[in-house]
């Protein structure tokens, strides 16, 4: 018997995100009656498990798509402009991880706690922000909505799962080396990251910025629809393998307590406050991951600004920052009668 649900195609599925918006779906029991696992050539032989029953990885081909319903892409940006059209051409509904798309103005950018009615205006493709943009924007909506927000400086503090799978192997096999008093020689990182930081994250612009710190300043004031606010990020990566933290401090419109802040935090959807300093407790990155929140502590009135707010943003970014927003995405669309 046809077990009811949609077809789904996941692009990438041997990938750190990919493989997790696998995780996901079963996790979060995501109606699939056929799950195409999609990705190079070099994968073909490979299965993935899936409730309980293993899936052959299929090579991406154009007719990979007859049929389905769903596409989640996250095998990087060039695959998403050749494929995602070819995708949605077919029938699908694309979501999108890469940033191919996501400053199309056709193209909706959806964080569902944030600006989910921008889901249902789609034309095919949907594209899913930056992982820095997810968590700092689901931890900036209710503040935006009770105060405004005029300016907003950011530093990250960015895992190297965010780069994919081979640079977690890159921090992995460096550690070892190092502790084992062996060379090592950084092979996808510009500088050695295992005990080391480095303030660039993607290309620099000729405006100074790296393309990670201008897409936290473009996606926020389009997932906002508010063309006004001014955005200073600075990403910096990190030698963590799973979570993104982030320092922000933001200078609202209309002024709000450090305790009103946590207030509206504490009953924000997808935000959880840990925020006790004194006893130790605010987020960190060990503890984020593998969960799909986005934890908040660190609220401190800044008396260097007018209207001056601080705090410290973690999530896991290749859950909320990546797989589970797609997944999130898909359900307003299930829910809506739009898949
Ligand atoms: P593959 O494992 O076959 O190389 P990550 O972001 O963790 O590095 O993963 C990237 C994902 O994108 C992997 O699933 C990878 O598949 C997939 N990918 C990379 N290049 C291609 C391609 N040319 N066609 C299809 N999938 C690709």
């Amino acid at each position: 018997m046809e077990q009811k649900g949609f077809k789904v195609a996941v692009v990438g599925a041997t990938g750190a995100v990919g493989n997790l918006m696998v995780k996901v779906l079963e996790e979060r029991a995501f109606p699939v009656s056929e799950l195409k696992l999609l990705a190079s050539a070099r994968s073909v032989g490979k299965t993935l498990g899936f409730r309980g029953s293993q899936i052959a990885v299929e090579e991406l081909v154009e007719g990979s798509f007859e049929g389905m319903q769903l596409a989640l892409f996250s095998a990087g940006g060039s695959i998403s402009k050749k494929f995602a059209p070819i995708a949605a051409r077919a029938g699908a509904v694309v979501i999108d991880n890469s940033n191919a798309w996501r400053m199309d103005p056709q193209v909706p950018l959806v964080v569902p706690e944030v600006n989910p009615e921008a889901a249902l205006t789609h034309s095919g493709i949907i594209a899913n922000p930056n992982c820095s943009t997810i968590q700092m924007v689901v931890a900036l909506k209710p503040i935006y909505d009770a105060v405004g927000i005029r300016r907003i400086v950011v530093t990250t503090f960015q895992a190297v799962s965010g780069t994919g799978k081979r640079a977690i192997e890159e921090l992995r096999t460096q550690v070892s080396d190092i502790i084992n008093g062996r060379e090592t020689a950084p092979k996808i990182y510009p500088h050695q990251i295992a005990f080391n930081c480095f303030p660039h994250i993607g290309p620099f612009l000729e405006n100074g910025f790296s393309e990670e710190e201008m897409k936290m300043a473009n996606e926020t004031r389009k997932i906002f629809g508010d063309a006004q606010i001014k955005v200073c990020a600075t990403t910096v990566r990190i030698p963590v393998i799973y979570g993104h933290s982030e320092s922000i401090n933001i200078e609202t419109e209309k002024p709000i307590s450090a305790e009103q802040t946590r207030k509206l935090l504490e009953a924000a959807p997808g935000v959880k406050v840990i925020d006790d300093p004194k006893c130790a407790a605010y987020p960190v990155p060990l503890d984020a991951a593998g969960t799909d929140d986005t934890f908040v502590g660190r609220i401190r009135t800044d008396p260097s600004a007018e209207n001056g707010l601080a705090m410290w943003v973690v999530a896991d970014n290749i859950r909320k920052g990546a797989a589970t927003n797609a997944i999130q995405i898909a359900e307003i669309l299930m829910n809506r009668g739009r898949l």
